[in-house]
């Protein structure tokens, strides 16, 4: 007789996906709160994106499958691109994937720094790729370029780097950028630039001349555009062509390019919400500074605090305040990542941290 269980048994995903470590970010309750813990901006899109949603997204375009012309050509332009040379993707996490997809097969040689954005790690094991992990300065959490070059082999089939870093906030310059492309000629090399309005430091000049590099570029931070998930991957042509080829053909939906297409041409407001954000950074340095908080400099809208034994207590505290800040311990001993947003919001986050502390 039958006890109503199929005699089937589960089918185990590959070995891969059995041994990685589970990642998962929050995917609710964080809209009523300071945001200070995913570097987003804090203030919201230029009110040209939400007039272009109120008074003109349009309708029309929902029911069929999204077009992209429009977005390529007017993004190749605000990025200085010929449109062969660019990639629209969905937000940096896809281009990672993309990026993985098209050049790194299973037990191929992947190199990462350490701790550094999550996905790449992420995207390397999913492909069951080899992963070596080059750890910053443990005092300084400096950039080891000498290390890094020394260990590029022929081997090295991917180096994926973000610049400025997260969670550490330091970044590396273009002749360095320049150094590690001469000396991975067997490699792609992926600079991730998601904070780079904030930085002013980009490979984007370099193109021309390194079939071996890729850019990526993001609408999640300065751009307010999280929620709707776009980036822009830069490279050769020739590359690109590969790229797209491994690529889903409508990963961006019509919303998110059309939405992309109205927030460049608002660069005041990319220049103002800057602006507001270095002097925003300047203050909590300086309050960090009275509360006697070490911090790493920083070349982004975030900086990595130093709490030691106290780290999660700031964590759970600040949060009972309605702060959401960022706990990196599991990475750096004592880590507490924290945006920046406005003066107004980082001296908010300055009084509440006190408050903490003294308790
Ligand atoms: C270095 C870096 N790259 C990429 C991203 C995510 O970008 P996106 O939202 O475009 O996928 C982040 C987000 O925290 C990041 O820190």
């Amino acid at each position: 007789m039958s006890d109503g269980t199929r005699n089937s048994t589960a089918v185990r995903p590959r070995r891969a996906i059995e041994r990685m470590a589970p990642y998962r970010p929050p995917t609710g309750g964080r809209t009523e709160l300071l945001r200070l813990d995913f570097n987003e901006n804090t203030v919201g899109c230029s009110p040209k994106v939400t007039a272009f949603f109120q008074d003109g997204f349009p309708m029309g375009q929902l029911p069929s499958y999204p077009e992209y012309a429009a977005a390529r050509t007017e993004l190749a332009r605000f990025f200085e691109v010929s449109e062969d040379e660019m990639v629209l993707t969905n937000g940096t996490d896809e281009a990672i994937q993309v990026v993985v997809n098209t050049y790194l097969d299973a037990n191929q040689e992947c190199l990462l720094m350490r701790p550094s954005y999550a996905m790449y790690r992420f995207y390397a094991e999913v492909a069951g790729a080899s992963i070596y992990e080059l750890d910053f300065n443990p005092d300084t959490l400096a950039f080891p370029l000498e290390q890094m070059l020394e260990t590029i082999s022929r081997n090295t089939r991917l180096v994926m780097l973000a610049n400025p870093n997260n969670p550490t906030g330091g970044g590396i310059t273009r002749s360095a950028i320049e150094r590690i492309l001469d000396r991975a000629t067997h490699a792609m090399v992926l600079i991730d630039e998601a904070y780079y309005e904030f930085s002013g430091v980009t490979a984007m000049p370099l193109l021309k001349e390194y079939p071996n590099l890729l850019v990526s570029r993001t609408f999640s931070k300065v751009y307010g555009l999280a929620g709707l998930r776009v980036g822009c991957l830069f490279t050769q042509a020739a590359n690109a062509a590969f790229l797209r080829k491994g690529q889903s053909p409508y990963s961006v939906n019509a919303v998110g390019a059309a939405a992309a297409r109205v927030a460049v041409q608002d660069q005041d407001f990319i220049t103002r919400y800057v602006t507001e954000v270095l002097a925003a950074r300047e203050l909590t340095e300086v309050g960090l500074d009275k509360l006697h908080v070490p911090y790493f400099a920083s070349d982004g809208n975030f900086l990595l605090m130093q709490f030691g034994e106290r780290a999660q207590r700031v964590v759970a505290g600040m949060r009972d305040k309605g702060i959401l800040v960022r706990d990196r311990s599991h990475e750096i001993p004592g880590a507490v990542r924290v945006t920046i947003g406005t003066r107004e919001q980082m001296t908010r986050f300055l009084t509440a941290l006190r408050e903490v502390l003294a308790q």
